[in-house]
């Protein structure tokens, strides 16, 4: 795995809204619902409260002062948060990808004391979202089948948590196996 160290993640607010803007419209985004935003999607989104906010918090991935990555970190008044990270496609495949997910894993438990889990849903096709999980202690939890409209298509998605007891102990708990007997 490449050295990621030099990641910096600087928080966004109401201010670094054209930045954000040009982040996400200048990119594809083929395992999210709408792969092309328009500036006015973006908008009307920050506009509702989706990137910054109570619950919420966005922050930008740099890479010697360029721009390569956004975070979002939500649901963070419950006792599990999600999240949607996002790369460049030309900052793909380098080892990023895995640096920010325990970057933000290290940054929500730290700064969240009442969390006790981080979840993440993803089509089952994004095997590099997938893959990355996995080397940060995500235990896969859930198989959707048909579950994540895109387009036309409904496809199969997988759910992910990583616990806090898991992260602090460098540990990971397998999920119990085995049905219930009949009649019990
Ligand atoms: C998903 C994403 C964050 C992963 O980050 P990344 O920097 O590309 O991934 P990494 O380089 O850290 O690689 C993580 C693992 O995936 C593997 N991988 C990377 N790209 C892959 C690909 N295209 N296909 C299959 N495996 C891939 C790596 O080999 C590595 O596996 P390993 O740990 O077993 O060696 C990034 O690709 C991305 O932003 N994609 C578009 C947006 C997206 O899909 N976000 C997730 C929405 S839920």
């Amino acid at each position: 795995m490449p050295q990621t160290d030099h990641l910096t993640y600087r928080r966004l607010g109401p201010d670094d809204l054209p930045v954000l803007i040009a982040f996400m419209t200048t990119e594809t985004w083929p395992f999210h619902g709408i792969p092309n935003l328009s500036p006015e999607q973006v908008q009307g989104q920050a506009e509702r409260g989706t990137y910054w906010g109570e619950d919420v918090e966005s922050w930008l991935i740099e890479e010697a002062g360029l721009t390569v990555g956004f975070v979002r970190l939500f649901d963070l008044s419950d006792s599990g948060a999600l999240f949607d990270l996002r790369l460049r496609a030309a900052a793909r495949g380098r080892g990023l990808g895995t640096a920010a997910l325990r970057w933000l894993s290290g940054d929500l438990f730290g700064a969240y004391p009442h969390l006790n889990r981080i979840e993440a849903h993803t089509l089952v096709g994004n095997l590099a979202m997938r893959r990355a999980l996995l080397r940060t202690g995500f235990v896969q939890e859930a198989y959707h089948r048909q579950s994540w409209r895109q387009g036309e298509q409904l496809l199969d998605s997988v759910g992910y948590a990583l616990l806090r007891s898991d992260w602090a102990s460098g540990t990971v708990t397998p999920i119990p196996s085995g049905e219930p007997e009949r009649g019990v």
